[in-house]
C-alpha cells in the first residue's frame, strides 16, 4: 500500500502518550489544531474542518457486493471490480508529501471473543488522535495480532498530495464531493475511504467497520451489529436493568445514554451511547457490547440541562472539531446553557459575535472524548462478553402520532416497530426541515446489506433462542408536539419516568392497556412526581391517535413496498394484523 500511495515516511502507531502529543505538537504547528486554555480545558484541543467536509456523506457511501440485490434499495451499490479500479487511481501516489500512519485498532475489548481487529492505513494525523480515543489503537493490538492474525484492511486518504515544496493548509481533504468515496467490499471485508477527514467518513472503526461491515459479518455468523446506545438503569432497591436504544442521528442518543434520572434513588450509569454488538449468551439471552472506547457527540445542544455527564466527560483530554473558540482559550457552541462570549472566533476561523447573525459552532460539531472520563461510566461497560439486555427501544424525532412509550406484544411486533422507525428531519441535519425520513432500526445509513433480508435476520432471534429470554421491545418519543408546536414532554432526565415504568413492565408489574397499536401506560401509570404535567398532554402521550395512525400505517406500508419480494412475511402479517387492529 506503501507502494500504491507513495507516502514521504510510514509511521507505526504505538498509541502512547508520547506519540499522541508529538502529533498533537505537530498538528499545533501546521495549524490543524489549537491548543486550549491549560487550565480551563487540560490536554485539549480545537480543530477546524474545511467548510466542505463538516459530515458523513451518505451519497457517496458505496457498498461494493457481488449484486445490487444484494445491498437492496437503501444502499448505492457500484460493481467491486471497477469500483477498485477507481479507488487503485484515486489512491496512486494520493500521500505524496504526507506520512502513512499505520494504526491497528481494536474493536471490543480485547480479550472479548467479538474483537474485531483492524488496520487503517491514513495519511491524516488527525485521524490518528481521534482513533486512540474512539479504539483499542496502538501496540497492545499488534501484539495480540501476532504474525498471522485476521484484520480488516481499512484504507484511507485526505486526498490532497503535496508537491515538492508545497505548502499544506490547516484542514487538507478533496472539496470536491463526487470526489469523495466511502466504500465498503463486505465479501473481502475490506474499507477505502478516499476524500474526507472528518468522522464517520475517517474513523473507519466507527460507521464503516463496525456498523456497515460488521451487519454483513454478523448476519453471516449469527449475531447483531446496531446503531445503538446501552445503559444500566438501577432502582432504588439495587435491581439492575441493562436496555440498549436505537433513535435515528441526532435524536439524542448521548443523552438518554448518559441521563441524570429526576427520579429519586434511581441512577443510569452508561455502557455506550452509538455502537451495539449483540449476541446470544450462554444463558439464552442477549449480551451486548459496546465496540468503542470513546464518545463522538455533537456539540451543539449539550448543556447542564440536556447532559450534565456529557460535560464532565469533556472537561478534560478532547479533541472538538468546528466549536467556537473563546478569547480566554475554551471552547463555546449554541446552546450550551452558559452565555456566549461577547467575541469569538467561528468555526471557520472568522471573528464573531452574537449578535453576528450567524451560528458560531456547525450544527455538526463534535467532542472526541475517552468514555472512561464519564462521570457515569458504567463499571461492567468492558466486560468482554458484555452485559444481558432486559428492553430495546426504538424511537425517533415525531411530532405526531407516536405516543411516549408504547410495548411490543411480542417479538414479531418487537421487530415490526423497529422497521417502522422513522424521524422528522432537522434543518441541521438534512437542510429539509420537517419532514418525515424512515430510518428502520436508525441503520438506514448503516446497514451493510440488503435492509429486507436485515429484518428477516433480527425475526430469526425468536429461533435462535428461547423467546421468553428475548429482551421486551418498546417505541418511544420524547418530541411529541402540541397543537401550539410546543413539545408535549419535558424529555431529558425526566425520561427516567418512562425507564421507571419499562423496569416495572420487564418485573412483571406496570400498569398498562392493550390498544390496537401495542401496550401502552395508563395515564396515570407514570411516576410523575415532582413534575406538572397536565392532565390533556398526558392523555395524548398515553393513547392512540387513529387518524395519526391510519396514515402512519401507509407510510409505513410504503415504505416496505421499497423491499420487494425481500419483506419478510411475518411483517407484512404485522402490517395488516395493525390495520385490522386499528379498524
Ligand atoms: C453519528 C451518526 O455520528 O449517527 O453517530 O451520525
Ligand atoms: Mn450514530
Amino acid at each position: 500500500m506503501a507502494d500504491l500511495c507513495q507516502p514521504d515516511r510510514v509511521h507505526w502507531c504505538d498509541g502512547s502518550d508520547a506519540e499522541n502529543q508529538t502529533l498533537c505538537d505537530l498538528m499545533v504547528k501546521s495549524g490543524t489544531l489549537t491548543r486550549l486554555n491549560e487550565t480551563l480545558r487540560p490536554n485539549s484541543y480545537l480543530a477546524r474542518s474545511h467548510p466542505s467536509d463538516v459530515a458523513r456523506v451518505e451519497d457517496r457511501t458505496f457498498i461494493c457486493a457481488r449484486t445490487q440485490e444484494e445491498v437492496g434499495p437503501t444502499n448505492h451499490w457500484t460493481e467491486p471490480a471497477a469500483m477498485k479500479q477507481k479507488l487503485l487511481g484515486l489512491f496512486k501516489g494520493c500521500m505524496r508529501g504526507r506520512t502513512m500512519y499505520v494504526i491497528p485498532f481494536a474493536m471490543g475489548p480485547l480479550d472479548s471473543p467479538i474483537c474485531k481487529i483492524g488496520i487503517e492505513l491514513s495519511d491524516s494525523p488527525y485521524v490518528v488522535v481521534n482513533m486512540r480515543i474512539m479504539t483499542r489503537m496502538g501496540k497492545r493490538v499488534l501484539d495480540k495480532l501476532g504474525a498471522d492474525g485476521n484484520f480488516i484492511p481499512c484504507m484511507h486518504s485526505v486526498g490532497a498530495p503535496l508537491a515538492p515544496g508545497q505548502k499544506d493548509v490547516s484542514w487538507p481533504c478533496e472539496p470536491d464531493p463526487k470526489n469523495k468515496y466511502i466504500v465498503h467490499f463486505p465479501d473481502e471485508p475490506s474499507i477505502w475511504s478516499y476524500g474526507s477527514g472528518y468522522g464517520g467518513n475517517a474513523l473507519l472503526g466507527k460507521k464503516c467497520l463496525a456498523l456497515r461491515i460488521a451487519s454483513t459479518v454478523a448476519r453471516k455468523e449469527g449475531w447483531l451489529a446496531e446503531h445503538m446506545l446501552i445503559l444500566c438503569v438501577t432502582s432504588p432497591e439495587g435491581k439492575k436493568n441493562y436496555i440498549a436504544a436505537a433513535f435515528p442521528s441526532a435524536c439524542g442518543k448521548t443523552n438518554l445514554a448518559m441521563m441524570q434520572p429526576t427520579l429519586p434513588g434511581w441512577q443510569v450509569t452508561t455502557l455506550g451511547d452509538d455502537i451495539a454488538w449483540i449476541r446470544v449468551g450462554k444463558d439464552g439471552r442477549l449480551y451486548a457490547v459496546n465496540p468503542e472506547t470513546g464518545f463522538f457527540g455533537v456539540a451543539p445542544g449539550t448543556s447542564e440541562d440536556s447532559n450534565p455527564n456529557a460535560l464532565k466527560t469533556c472537561a478534560r483530554n478532547t479533541i472538538f472539531t468546528n466549536v467556537v473558540l473563546t478569547p480566554d482559550g475554551d471552547v463555546w457552541w449554541e446552546d450550551m446553557g452558559v452565555p456566549p462570549p461577547a467575541k469569538g472566533i467561528d468555526w471557520e476561523g472568522n471573528e464573531w459575535t452574537p449578535s453576528s447573525g450567524r451560528k458560531g459552532s456547525h450544527p455538526n460539531s463534535r467532542f472526541t472524548t475517552p468514555a472512561s472520563q464519564c462521570p457515569v461510566i458504567d463499571p461492567d461497560w468492558e466486560k468482554p462478553e458484555g452485559v444481558p439486555l432486559s428492553a430495546i427501544l426504538f424511537g425517533g424525532r415525531r411530532p405526531t402520532t407516536i405516543p411516549l412509550v408504547n410495548e411490543a406484544f411480542d417479538w414479531e411486533h418487537g421487530v415490526f416497530m423497529g422497521s417502522a422507525c422513522g424521524s422528522e428531519t432537522t434543518a441541521a441535519a438534512l437542510g429539509q426541515a420537517g419532514v418525515l425520513r424512515r430510518d428502520p432500526f436508525a441503520m438506514l445509513p448503516f446497514c451493510g446489506y440488503n435492509m429486507g433480508d436485515y429484518f428477516a435476520h433480527w425475526l430469526s432471534f425468536a429461533e435462535r433462542t428461547d423467546r421468553a429470554k428475548l429482551p421486551k421491545v418498546y417505541f418511544v418519543n420524547w418530541f411529541r408536539k402540541g397543537a401550539d408546536g410546543k413539545f408535549l414532554w419535558p424529555g431529558y432526565g425526566k425520561n427516567s419516568r418512562v425507564l421507571k415504568w419499562i423496569c416495572e413492565r420487564i418485573a412483571g408489574g406496570g400498569k398498562a392497556q392493550k390498544t390496537a397499536i401495542g401496550n401502552l401506560p395508563t395515564p396515570d401509570a407514570l411516576d410523575l412526581s415532582g413534575m406538572d404535567m397536565p392532565a390533556d398532554a398526558m392523555r395524548a402521550l398515553t393513547s392512540v391517535d387513529q387518524e395519526g395512525w391510519g396514515k402512519e400505517i401507509e407510510d409505513v406500508a410504503a415504505n416496505y413496498a421499497r423491499f420487494g419480494s425481500h419483506l419478510p412475511q411475518a411483517l407484512t402479517e404485522q402490517l395488516n394484523e395493525l390495520r385490522t387492529r386499528l379498524g
